[in-house]
């Protein structure tokens, strides 16, 4: 899948800030308290602070961003589409969050002076379709990740839960072709294993987390905290 073409056309489509960055469940758009508990959440589980720099990848329209940037210091905030960035800059701009479109798996989207305390990456894991460009993402963002940071990959649908979301065996099938064939619409389910690997591989501690009842895709989605060893 070309997603950098499908968000483009998401943020062109659609007027309602969730619906362009997808955020529905049941048809419906959430509450603004489903908002804030993920906000929460994700505050929560950085344990980001005033004197944060948080580095938001795959930020979207800034939906979440600009929430964020009410609990830290600053934001910078990217994402590989440039209809997003403009809705971001129009919609959720603060004076503390700079957005900048580029594709994250390919690194040098920062300069090398630029060091961040905590790095998120919500909602979005599942756009790397594969083991190795899943890798070569959080590689990308090491330089950036100050010596005793954490990094949030947060809200990746589990291969584990993968009948959840799929309860049919022909969907499940359907899912692993169309990965295959690079046409999915959903991207990947990445299982535990293959992320310890990727921690592993880079010298990283690995957690994993089971995400709060209350939080929308809960039921398919876990978290991962990872720091520097
Ligand atoms: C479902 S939206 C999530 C936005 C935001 N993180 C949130 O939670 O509301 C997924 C975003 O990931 C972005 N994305 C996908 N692949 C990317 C890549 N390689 N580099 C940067 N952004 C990417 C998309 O453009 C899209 O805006």
């Amino acid at each position: 899948m070309n997603w950098k073409e499908f968000w483009d056309r998401q943020a062109l489509l659609h007027s309602n800030p969730q619906i362009q960055v997808g955020r529905i469940k049941s048809g419906i758009t959430l509450s603004e308290q489903i908002l804030d508990d993920i906000v929460q959440h994700i505050v929560a589980k950085l344990e980001l602070g005033p004197t944060d720099r948080l580095l938001d990848l795959c930020c979207g329209n800034g939906l979440l961003s600009h929430r964020l940037s009410q609990h830290c210091q600053e934001v910078v905030a990217i994402d590989i589409s440039p209809q997003q960035i403009k809705q971001a800059k129009a919609q959720f701009a603060a004076p503390n969050i700079q957005y900048s479109a580029a594709d994250v798996s390919e690194g040098n989207y920062c300069t090398a002076e630029q060091k961040f305390t905590k790095i998120n990456l919500y909602f979005s894991f599942q756009y790397f379709e594969n083991f190795s460009k899943g890798k070569k993402t959080i590689a990308a963002m090491l330089p950036y990740l100050q010596d005793d940071g954490m990094i949030f990959i947060g809200d990746v649908p589990d291969f584990k839960y993968l009948n959840r979301y799929y309860s049919r065996a022909k969907d499940r099938f359907r899912y692993r072709v169309k990965l295959l064939l690079g046409n999915s619409d959903m991207g990947k389910f990445w299982s535990e294993g293959e992320m310890r690997r990727i921690a592993a591989d880079l010298d990283l501690t690995f957690q994993l987390f089971e995400q709060p009842a209350h939080l929308p895709y809960a039921e398919y989605r876990r978290d991962y905290l990872l720091k520097k060893n």
